[in-house]
Parts: C-alpha cells; sequence; structure tokens
C-alpha cells in the first residue's frame, strides 16, 4: 500500500450521469446558485417537495437568536409517518425495508407494513408507560431491528432518544442517563458479536447503581442472547411483556419542526462528552436528500451503511435516511471478520447489495486479511450488484481507496468519500455520483446549499491551494442545535468570538486545490482523535487515566496509525516509582483494563509510557507538541529550551 502513485482523476460514469438523482455539474452549479440566490427559498423549496408536513412551515429560517437557528418552525410533521406511514400510502407496504442479518447468519426479513405494527406497539407501550413527549429515552441496545424499532417508536410520540453505543462502559452510560435526565432505558440481555455472547444488562445494571440514574422510571429488557438476567421488580420488564396486548397502530405525535428529535453524545477537546441535540424538520430534510442525492438510492436498491445505531450514521443512514426513502436496507449484527474476513463480500453476494458505505478503518484490515489470506480475497464473491460505494468517518488514504475502488467496486463503481460530522446531522462535503470527477483522498465538493470554507486564524476567507480551518457560512436545516443543558458550551464550541460568532466551526483543518477547489480534510484541529472512526477527547483518556490510584498524571495524545488510523498514546507519571521490564508490562496492562472499564474499550490506549515526570514548561503547562513528537518516534525538532526539565524527554521516548 503506497501512498505516493500519482492519483488519477474518476470521471462518472456514464450511466450515472445519465440516470443519477442530480446529473452532471451543470444540474450541480444549478442547484448551488439557487441557494446562492435565495438561500431561504431553496431549502423551503427542497422541504415541502421532501417530506409530508402535518402543519405546513411559512417561515424558513429565523436567525433572531443566532446562532440559536430554527428552520421550518411554525410546520409540524412527524419523523416515524415520514419513514413509515407515507410509504404504506405510496403502495410499499409489502416492500422489505429492512433485511437483518444476526451474527450467525440468521437472515430475517420486515416489510413496512410490519415496521408500522413493531413500531406502533412498542410507541403505545411507551406511552402506557407514562413517557410523554419531550421526555429523554436512553438506547442501550445491540444492532438490532428492535434498536431501529425503539428510535422509531421515540420519534413516533415525540419523546428524545439518546442512543448509548453498546461498547460503552457502565460508567459512560451512567453519565449520558444522568446528562440527559432520561426517564426510561431500553437495553437488552446481552449482545452477539463474532460468535461470542457478551452481558448487557448486567452493565446497564451496574450504571443504575453508580447513582445518579434516579429519574429513570423502567428499564425494558430484549432477550437477545437468553443469558439468564436480574430483573428488579417494579422497574425492569421484558420487551414482549411490555408491548403485549397492545394496539397495533399509534398516532403520530405531530411535532414542532424544531422538536428535538435525539440527543447523541459526543467527544469535545475538553471535559465531559457532550449531548448534540437534533430537530426534527431540516434534520430529516437532509437525511432524505443525502440519500437521494449523494447515495442516488432508487427503489430497487439494496443499502447498506455498516454503521452501529450508537454513531450518527447509523441514525441518519440506518434508522431514518433509508427508510425515508422508502428504501430496503441491511441491518447486520456482527462484525466483518467472523466467521471470516470475508463476511461483508458474502453478504454483499448473497444479498445483491448495490450501495455499500462503511468506513476506511474497516477496508484497511479487509484489505490485510485478504492480502494474508487468499480464500477471503473479494475475488472470490460476486459483487456485480454493487454500483457505488461510500466511506466515512476519517479521511481514507488513497492507496485504501484504490483497492476499494478497484477490488470492491470493479473499477466501475464511484466512491462517495464523504465528510460530516455528528454535529453536521448528514454529509456535508462530498461527491455526488453522477457529478464529480473524484480524486482518491478528497471529499470534493460541498453538497448543494453547504457553504463549506477555509479561513485563518482571523475569520478571513483562504484562496484556493492555501491550507486552513473549515467553517461554514451559513446554518443550515441539519445542523446541531444545541448542546444538551449548556448553551454556553454550544457557543464557544461551534461559534467562537474568534470569528465573531458569524462561522460554524467544524474542529477540523482542510485544504483546497489550487485548480478544482476540492476539499481535503487533514485532521481534527483540536484534542479530539479519530481511532477507527471513533472520536474520542484526549481529556476524557486522561481523566480515566488518573482516576486509578496509582497515577499522578496523565498526557494522552494521538499518533498516526497505519490500520485504526490514530492511535492512543499515554503517558503516564504514577504515584510510586517509575516501573520498568515486567512491571511496567503489568501495569500497561492494568491502565488499559483500567481506562476499558472507565469508558469502553474503544478508549484503550495502544501505547503507554512512564515517565517520572512530563516535558513541561517552567510556568507548568505540558508540552504536547513534543509529546506527539516522541509518540510518533521522531526526533525532537522542536525548540526545547523553555522546557524545565529536558531530561525526562529520553524516558519518555520508547515504550516498554
Ligand atoms: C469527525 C467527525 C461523520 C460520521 C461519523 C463520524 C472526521 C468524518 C470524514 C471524511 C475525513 C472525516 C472528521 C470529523 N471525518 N468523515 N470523509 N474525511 N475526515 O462522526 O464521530 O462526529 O466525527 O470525523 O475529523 O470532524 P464524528
Amino acid at each position: 500500500m503506497s501512498d505516493t502513485q500519482s492519483l488519477q482523476v474518476f470521471q462518472p460514469p456514464a450511466d450515472f450521469v445519465s440516470q443519477a438523482a442530480i446529473s452532471g455539474m451543470e444540474a450541480y452549479r444549478a442547484l448551488c446558485a439557487e441557494a446562492e440566490r435565495d438561500y431561504a427559498g431553496y431549502w423551503a423549496r427542497l422541504a415541502r417537495e421532501h417530506l409530508s408536513w402535518k402543519v405546513p412551515f411559512t417561515r424558513t429560517l429565523d436567525e433572531s437568536q443566532a446562532p440559536f437557528f430554527k428552520w421550518f418552525d411554525d410546520g409540524r410533521l412527524n419523523v416515524s409517518y415520514n419513514c413509515i406511514d407515507r410509504n404504506i400510502e405510496a403502495g410499499l407496504g409489502e416492500k422489505t425495508a429492512i433485511i437483518f442479518e444476526s451474527d450467525d447468519g440468521t437472515v430475517s426479513r420486515v416489510s413496512y407494513k410490519d415496521l408500522l405494527v413493531r413500531v406502533s406497539r412498542f410507541a403505545n407501550a411507551l406511552k402506557a408507560s407514562g413517557v410523554k413527549k419531550g421526555d429523554r429515552v436512553v438506547i442501550y441496545l445491540p444492532m438490532s431491528v428492535e434498536g431501529v424499532v425503539a428510535m422509531q417508536a421515540c420519534a413516533r410520540i415525540g419523546a428524545t432518544h439518546s442512543v448509548v453505543f453498546g461498547g460503552f462502559s457502565a460508567q459512560s452510560l451512567r453519565d449520558r442517563i444522568n446528562d440527559a435526565g432520561a426517564v426510561l432505558l431500553i437495553t437488552s440481555d446481552g449482545q452477539c458479536r463474532g460468535g461470542k455472547s457478551l452481558p448487557l444488562k448486567p452493565i446497564a445494571d451496574e450504571a443504575l447503581a453508580l447513582g445518579g440514574c434516579e429519574s429513570i422510571m423502567k428499564v425494558v429488557v430484549w432477550q437477545r442472547t437468553g443469558a439468564e438476567c436480574a430483573m428488579q421488580a417494579g422497574r425492569d420488564v421484558f420487551w414482549q411483556d411490555f408491548v403485549a396486548g397492545r394496539a397495533d397502530f399509534c398516532e403520530p405525535e405531530w411535532v414542532e419542526a424544531e422538536h428535538p428529535l435525539f440527543l447523541l453524545y459526543t467527544s469535545g477537546s475538553t471535559g465531559k462528552p457532550k449531548g448534540v441535540q437534533h430537530s426534527t424538520g431540516g434534520y430529516l430534510l437532509h437525511a432524505v436528500l443525502t440519500m437521494k442525492w449523494t447515495f442516488d438510492l432508487k427503489p430497487n436498491d439494496v443499502f447498506w451503511c455498516t454503521a452501529d445505531i450508537g454513531w450518527v450514521t447509523g441514525h441518519t443512514y440506518i434508522a431514518y435516511g433509508p427508510l425515508a426513502c422508502g428504501g430496503t436496507q441491511i441491518v447486520f449484527e456482527g462484525v466483518p471478520t467472523f466467521p471470516d474476513a470475508g463476511r461483508f463480500w458474502k453478504m454483499i453476494q448473497e444479498h445483491k447489495v448495490s450501495v455499500f458505505y462503511t468506513a476506511p478503518t474497516a477496508i484497511r484490515s479487509l484489505i490485510k486479511a485478504a492480502e494474508a489470506t487468499a480464500t477471503v480475497h473479494p475475488r472470490n464473491y460476486d459483487l456485480s450488484s454493487l454500483r457505488l460505494l461510500g466511506s466515512v468517518g476519517e479521511p481514507i488514504n488513497p492507496a485504501a481507496w484504490m483497492w476499494y475502488y478497484e477490488n470492491i467496486g470493479g473499477s466501475r463503481c464511484p466512491i462517495v468519500d464523504t465528510f460530516w460530522q455528528t454535529e453536521t446531522g448528514g454529509h456535508m462535503i462530498t461527491p455526488l455520483p453522477g457529478v464529480t470527477p473524484l480524486v482518491p483522498g478528497s471529499c470534493t465538493l460541498p453538497f448543494p446549499g453547504i457553504q463549506a470554507a477555509i479561513v485563518d486564524e482571523t475569520g478571513t476567507e483562504l484562496d484556493w491551494g492555501k491550507g486552513g480551518i473549515l467553517v461554514v457560512k451559513r446554518p443550515w436545516p441539519s445542523m446541531i442545535r444545541n448542546i444538551w443543558g449548556d448553551a454556553e458550551r454550544f457557543k464557544k464550541s461551534y461559534y467562537p468570538d474568534d470569528f465573531n460568532g458569524q462561522l460554524y466551526l467544524a474542529g477540523d483543518g482542510a485544504t483546497r486545490d489550487a485548480q478544482t477547489g476540492y476539499f481535503t480534510i487533514t485532521g481534527r484541529i483540536d484534542d479530539v482523535l479519530n481511532v477507527s472512526g471513533h472520536r474520542m477527547g484526549t481529556m476524557e483518556i486522561e481523566s480515566a487515566l488518573v482516576s486509578h490510584p496509582l497515577v499522578a498524571e496523565a498526557a494522552v495524545v494521538g499518533r498516526p496509525d497505519d490500520l485504526t488510523g490514530e492511535a492512543i498514546c499515554a503517558f503516564v507519571v504514577l504515584k510510586g516509582i517509575r516501573p520498568e521490564g515486567d512491571a511496567a508490562k503489568k501495569m500497561i496492562k492494568d491502565l488499559q483494563d483500567h481506562v476499558g472499564k472507565q469508558i469502553g474499550p474503544i478508549a484503550k490506549p495502544k501505547d503507554i509510557r512512564f515517565g517520572e515526570n512530563l516535558p513541561k514548561t517552567r510556568s507548568g503547562k505540558i508540552m504536547r507538541r513534543l509529546l506527539r513528537s516522541l509518540a510518533k518516534g521522531e526526533e525532537v525538532t522542536q525548540d526545547t529550551s523553555t522546557l524545565e526539565n529536558p531530561a525526562i524527554l529520553d524516558q519518555l521516548r520508547r515504550g516498554v
């Protein structure tokens, strides 16, 4: 895998240009020009054409309380109605909405009609147990039809869900329940991944026992693994008992367009994870538009997004977008490497997947597996059903792009490298398959109507060809509305005073090609790491480390990693003497387990180094830039003359 090969340009294939929803650069430019001419009018037109409203809106964009923007705010609609009922009304009742494949390969299908019944019964059960519009419901479930049903049921009654990824720890779950003030928790006895059965309800019990979750009135437990699990009388109820006897139809709650559809916690550069609050109308509009324009979803497509519902990708491109477009999609419980690393390719073949959306980290690990074991190489599978590929979560390196293009897409399928964030709700900068000539490694051009730009520290827009700070110049419908319970932090994080509160700060650096204006994302400019496409704050990991009784101080940085994009590297000062040899190895394992227990396995540092101290300036500031060089194994070229304790560098240079 070499990244030095000269980069080709891949023109949109003729069949895309002739039939794609947006076909040809002229059509793209016309949309951008329309938005330029009449920004609010453009989005209003799309919102009327692509969503079904119970009460039509008359106001499009309200900027009077900037940066707390409102879209379509006097309109009313229901997301679940838009995702299910309107498809049935359009004659798609018998169409398969979800093809579910379990970890062990068992396949089941859910039609739109079935989905309406399952969502309605669960929604009615929620209502009967006292959950009301605006109440928060935390969902801690594995990948399942039940996960989608629970989310849709919340949307149906106007409850605001907050999904917590099943890999997060009891402490992380507790913090999210506490911050959201949730009234109900939906979980399962356990989950099946890679042939193993793992507990979930015991972790939920542990979370609730930590205290601070007193707002929880009820815990609904879906029995997935059949594992024995303790049920607390009066609080816990099994899913089938919860829905027993509930009516097959639930009238949707018609909510205001600005009503919070969900909160989703994500990491920032400081403090605890923030509850990103999304709207109903604006969010759904972008989910639908990007399904149609970026993924060019057609009635006969089989769409597969491999994300987990615990992340925003699984919200927009599993729970909502595909359904809102009447699509057929795969929901997969398992992992890409079980029973072997050919699992994805086998599933694409068997279900005739036509649009496939995954993360660079998965591609890189499957390249490695295919190179090591011939039988799991994609050439052994019939992937001819594919017509479009997508990438998300982190920059895709050109070598991985080329492999994906040639080996999975048969040099026939465009790749949409979609740049976006939890906060943006949907794609922001992305190729459109019938429009954009592709350059491996570049997410190319803004989605029509999105005003992305690159600025310097003063907020001045830079000429193409220069690198700087990625911003969005105008509010857009699917943007974050607030940080739950912390409006000040919302302003500080996304509309900082540095830019007079006028520009949305993405937190990424980017460059634009001098000729084409194509964007390339160069990575986070704050203390946020991206490990295997998962977002993690260095401060969170540091807090987890120092909560260990033997740790005096810790500093965490990222370093480039061939497989995971970035890897977590921790520099630790212990309270006792600095360990060496086997003692150090044991301590590393202890600390990794400790972080896993505090946050979740995805946050375990790959590399831990011990010092008697950390490199600090005379004023006591940790020199993180130096630590980043040490983590990479580079020679330290920075000026170390301001360093209080230069001798420490030798201790930290090498791991154990
Ligand atoms: C961060 C957002 C987008 C949903 C999943 C991650 C990075 C995301 C790309 C891409 C380069 C990307 C950015 C961004 N990122 N997509 N196509 N190319 N970088 O959502 O957890 O909120 O993380 O992921 O750094 O800020 P998230």
